[in-house]
């Protein structure tokens, strides 16, 4: 399955000018350049020169974006036994959902629902995986919409959602919390900023490890920080970044990653 990067050039910007509350005329000013330019920039039109200019004043790799606007990247493809990922539409867009499973016990358990579950609960079913878990990494709708056939399905799972967001049926997780999962170890670490609670989900006991990160980081960008933009960006710095560089990135939204290839070419970082 090859998906479209979730974020062009324009929207990164965008982002970055809601994150530090800056008009057009503000960016403009600290750019060097006219009105018109950042606002053709903003329609996803432009050159690679204001392109340059905007992303000092923005906090962003000028480099990073300049690759970003000419669609110059895109991470590698993955393929890892005791992962699986499903992409589903919700209204205008797309959003992942993963399985993720011991591939010895064949205990596993999702992360997500996405907007429907039915390609994860036959994936399920197909590979003979008991899911004891549903992990969610926040309560954005797109990513719970199906969690209630989920449960009716599964009426003995626990549902773990963080603390700061509470949903009704769902425990409690607090960074730092680890769960077993199998012989997998999924440890939680708060990843807030794009949403209130979001949290992000480390992995270990696969051949590599894997973090599902929700929407606080996709494939050359991150979840717009709506809570908190200095958050989400320190966060992400702190929690995800922090991974060794082969750690598996399972976003909320476009294709799969790793940390070395988001601090290669994500220029937010
Ligand atoms: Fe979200």
């Amino acid at each position: 399955m090859t998906i479209g990067i979730e974020d062009f050039c324009e929207d990164i910007v965008g982002k970055a000018m809601r994150g530090t509350n800056m008009s057009d005329t503000d960016l403009a000013a600290m750019a060097a350049v006219d009105v018109e330019s950042i606002q053709r920039l903003r329609r996803g039109e432009g050159d690679a020169d204001t392109v340059r200019a905007v992303a000092k004043p923005l906090g962003l790799h000028p480099e990073k974006l300049v690759d970003t606007f000419n669609g110059a990247w895109y991470p590698q493809d993955r393929d890892v036994d005791g992962l699986f990922m499903v992409n589903t539409a919700f209204s205008e867009m797309f959003v992942n959902a993963y399985l993720i499973w011991d591939t010895v016990s064949r205990e596993g358990a999702f992360f997500d629902t996405g907007a429907d579950a039915s390609e994860l609960l036959s994936k399920a079913e197909e590979e003979k995986i008991t899911v004891s878990k549903v992990f969610l990494t926040h309560t954005h709708r797109d990513h719970v919409a199906d969690l209630d056939r989920v449960k009716a399905i599964y009426p003995e799972v626990a549902v773990h959602v963080g603390s700061r967001e509470l949903l009704q049926g769902a425990g409690s997780v607090e960074h730092g919390d680890v769960f077993d999962v199998g012989a997998l170890k999924v440890s939680a670490r708060l990843t807030w900023g794009h949403a209130k609670g979001g949290m992000t989900y480390v992995i270990d006991g696969l051949v590599t490890p894997i973090a599902v990160v929700g929407d606080a980081m996709f494939a050359g960008s991150m979840g717009g920080g709506m809570v908190s933009y200095q958050d989400a960006l320190r966060t992400n710095r702190e929690e995800i970044l922090a991974l060794p560089d082969h750690t598996i990135l399972c976003p909320g939204h476009g294709p799969l990653t790793t940390v070395g290839e988001e601090k290669d070419h994500n220029p937010f970082f």
